[in-house]
């Protein structure tokens, strides 16, 4: 099987419950230019590693979906829906909004929400507590970060089911491949999630110019350094840019970790017993199955990639979920290990890029973990492997159904 059967074979939902075998096979074919996708396959650590922070590719990926977006979009949609996020941006834009967006949402304020955040995590597993079974996506998974999120931003509490609807629609816009096959004069289902959610925050944003609050859109709002400050249109893309990027990724990062460990019974137990266990096993769910299996870069000016010569605009994905199993990299990569000396990870990129809301993940992961070791007793998965989204990028299972005997 080559390049491009395998990246055939990994767009057919079928590979989702084990994609690795075919990451493998990107990985030993080394770096190729897959003509179907119009883009440089990179599937090595090594390469992963140097790419993400070499300047000659650009992570303005998104230019010619804002064109089709400007075409397709109505008259009165908000402006904002064609601001691009800070993530898709280069410098000097890039270094500017995410200097400004780093002085609200910082560490400390992340931390401020641990308690928070545990009291949520037990509310959820009380609400299942009265059955003998439960779905750790429905139960715990899903609705934590969303809650998470929308409370830090000041989202009203009874409008979280819209969030919850535009983030799954708004999803697609980041799943891979996917993103780049917009060529139709219609408008895709995820541009009117985008329209719609861009109209709510605008209100919420208005409302919070009038009378601020103790959340991340007052503190974005008050945000000033050396005179500079968010225009209107870029705070209500770096909203959006943190529900999207701050909801389905933590959902797949606590159901991939609670699979693993459901795997791992002496895993849990140690975990039941010594709550400092946690982190690692974090740490290595992401290296194992990370929830963002892949990003892409484009070629600034023409180059050579990897010993491949490529012309301006040129894209470049980087198979991150695939470099994560690199045997050059890691030690019997295929074996969940959270005490292995070389754990490293590409699961939040790296560089200028480097994901902003890691510390928020990172303890959102940890705590679900925890609480849930220490509260279910005898969990036992009742489908395994589960149920398995279908998405490319964003991996994680549609269900982890188990049976307990108690919580
Ligand atoms: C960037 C993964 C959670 C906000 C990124 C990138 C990755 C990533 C791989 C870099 C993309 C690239 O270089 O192309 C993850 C994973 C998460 C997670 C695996 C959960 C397990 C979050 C959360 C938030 C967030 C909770 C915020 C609430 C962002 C932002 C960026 C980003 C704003 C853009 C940073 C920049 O371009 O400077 N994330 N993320 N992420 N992430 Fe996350």
């Amino acid at each position: 099987m080559d390049t491009m059967q395998a990246l055939g074979a990994l767009l057919d939902p079928a590979s989702r419950p084990d994609p690795y075998p075919l990451y493998a096979r990107l990985r030993d074919a080394g770096p190729t230019w897959v003509e179907s996708v119009s883009a440089l396959v990179v599937a090595r650590y090594a390469d992963c590693d140097a790419l993400l922070r070499d300047p000659r590719l650009s992570a303005e990926r998104g230019r010619d979906q804002l064109k089709h977006m400007a075409r397709v979009l109505p008259a009165d949609a908000p402006s904002s829906v064609l601001q691009p996020w800070f993530l898709s941006l280069d410098p000097p834009d890039h270094t500017r909004l995410r200097r400004l967006v780093s002085k609200a949402f910082t560490a400390r304020s992340v931390a401020r929400m641990e308690s928070s955040i545990a009291v949520l995590t037990d509310e959820l597993l009380d609400a299942a507590a009265d059955r003998t079974h439960m779905d750790v996506v429905a139960d715990l998974a899903y609705p934590l970060p969303m809650t998470v999120i929308c409370r830090l931003l000041g989202v009203p509490m009874a409008d979280e089911p819209l969030f919850r609807d535009w983030s799954a629609r708004l999803t697609r816009l980041i799943d891979g491949f996917d993103a780049r096959m917009t060529s139709d004069d219609t408008m895709p289902d995820w541009l009117h999630a985008s329209v719609e959610m861009h109209r709510y925050v605008s209100g919420l944003v208005d409302a919070r110019r009038s009378d601020p609050g103790d959340d991340l859109i007052s503190e974005l709002l008050a945000i000033r350094h050396e005179g500079d400050t968010l225009t209107h249109d870029e705070l209500i893309s770096t909203v959006v840019l943190l529900l999207v990027a701050g909801h389905e990724t933590t959902v797949n990062l606590i159901a991939n970790s609670v699979l693993a460990l459901l795997r791992c019974p002496d895993r849990l137990s140690a975990l039941r017993d010594d709550p400092t266990t946690a982190p690692a096993l974090v740490e290595e769910t992401l290296r194992f199955d990370p929830p963002v299996q892949l990003t892409a870069r484009v070629v600034s000016e023409d180059a050579e990639i990897c010993g491949v010569p490529l012309s301006r605009g040129s894209f470049v994905y980087l198979m991150l979920a695939a470099a994560h199993r690199d045997p050059s990299q890691f030690d019997r990569p295929d074996v969940f290990d959270p005490d292995r000396t070389d754990l490293t990870h590409l699961a939040f990129g790296l560089g200028p890029h480097f994901c902003l809301g890691a510390p928020l993940a990172r303890l959102e992961a940890r705590i679900a973990l925890t609480r849930f070791a220490q509260r279910v007793v005898d969990p036992a998965a009742s489908q395994d492997p589960p149920p398995y989204r279908e998405h490319l990028n964003l991996r994680g299972p549609r269900a982890v159904p188990l049976t307990h005997s108690g919580i």
